[in-house]
C-alpha cells in the first residue's frame, strides 16, 4: 500500500480544516433550506423549480467535494488521538466520522436518484442550459415503477436528513465536551492551529 504524507501530527492540516468547514457549512444550510424549501408556495412555480435547482446543485457539489476529501484522506495521515481519550472514544469517534462519510455521500446519492425519477427536469445552479444529468439505473423504468421509485427515495433522503441531524449534535455534543475537559479538540480543527505548535 502506498505511504500516506504525514503532514503534522498533532493538528489537522490546512486542507483537512478547510474540507471540514466548507462541507460541514453546506451541509448544514442544506438541511435547513431542505426544512424550509417546501414552504415556497406551490403556486410559484419558477421561484420553486429555483429553489429546488439551488438545492440539488448544492447538494451535487457537496458530492464532488466529499469525494475529493474521502481520496484526500486516503492519501494523508490524520492527527493522533488527543492524549487521555478513553478507548470507548476512540472508537465512538472513528464510528461517527466514518457514518459521516457515507453520509456526506450516500445523501447527495439518493437526491440525484430523486430527480432522476422525477416527472420535472432540474437544472444545474437553475441555469436551463445545464440539465441535471439522470442516472442510467431507472431510465427503463415505467411510469409507475417511476413513481414509486420516486417516492421511495425521498422518504430515504429524509430520513438520511433526520440521522444526519442527530449524528451531528452527537459530534458537536462530543467536541464541546472534551474542550470544555481542556483538551485541544477544537483549536486543532481551527485554520492557524499548526502554525501556533510549529
Ligand atoms: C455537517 C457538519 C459536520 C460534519 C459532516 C463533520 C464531519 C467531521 C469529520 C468526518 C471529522 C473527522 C476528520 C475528517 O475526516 O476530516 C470531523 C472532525 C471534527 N469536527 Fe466535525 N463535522 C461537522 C460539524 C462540526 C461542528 C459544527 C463542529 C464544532 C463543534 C465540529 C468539530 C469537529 C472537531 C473539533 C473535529 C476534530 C476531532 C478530533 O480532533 O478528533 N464539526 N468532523
Ligand atoms: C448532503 C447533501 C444534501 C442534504 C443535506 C439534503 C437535505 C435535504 C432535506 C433536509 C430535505 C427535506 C426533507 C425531505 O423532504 O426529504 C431535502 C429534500 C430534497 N432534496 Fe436534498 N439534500 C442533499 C442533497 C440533494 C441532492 C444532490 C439532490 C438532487 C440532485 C437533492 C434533492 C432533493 C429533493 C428533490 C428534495 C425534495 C423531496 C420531496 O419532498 O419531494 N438533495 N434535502
Amino acid at each position: 500500500m502506498a505511504s500516506k504524507i504525514i503532514t503534522n501530527n498533532k493538528s489537522y492540516n490546512k486542507v483537512a480544516v478547510w474540507f471540514h468547514w466548507g462541507i460541514g457549512g453546506l451541509i448544514i444550510l442544506l438541511l435547513v433550506a431542505g426544512v424550509l424549501m417546501d414552504n415556497t408556495p406551490k403556486d410559484n412555480i419558477s421561484l420553486r423549480a429555483m429553489v429546488y435547482n439551488w438545492h440539488k446543485s448544492v447538494g451535487l457539489l457537496i458530492l464532488v467535494l466529499s469525494v475529493a476529501r474521502l481520496l484526500w484522506k486516503f492519501t494523508h495521515k490524520a492527527p493522533a488521538p488527543l492524549p487521555g481519550i478513553k478507548p470507548w472514544e476512540k472508537l465512538a469517534a472513528k464510528t461517527v466520522h466514518a457514518l459521516f462519510y457515507v453520509f456526506m455521500i450516500g445523501m447527495p446519492l439518493v437526491g440525484w436518484a430523486i430527480t432522476s425519477t422525477s416527472r420535472f427536469p432540474s437544472f444545474l445552479f437553475n441555469w436551463t442550459k445545464l440539465p441535471i444529468p439522470e442516472m442510467p439505473f431507472w431510465k427503463n423504468l415505467d411510469k409507475a415503477a417511476k413513481t414509486d421509485a420516486n417516492d421511495f427515495f425521498v422518504e430515504i433522503h429524509e430520513l438520511m436528513a433526520f440521522a444526519a441531524i442527530a449524528l451531528i449534535l452527537l459530534h458537536v455534543f462530543a467536541a464541546l465536551k472534551h474542550h470544555k475537559a481542556g483538551k485541544e479538540i477544537l483549536v486543532r480543527m481551527m485554520p492557524n492551529y499548526s502554525r501556533k505548535i510549529g
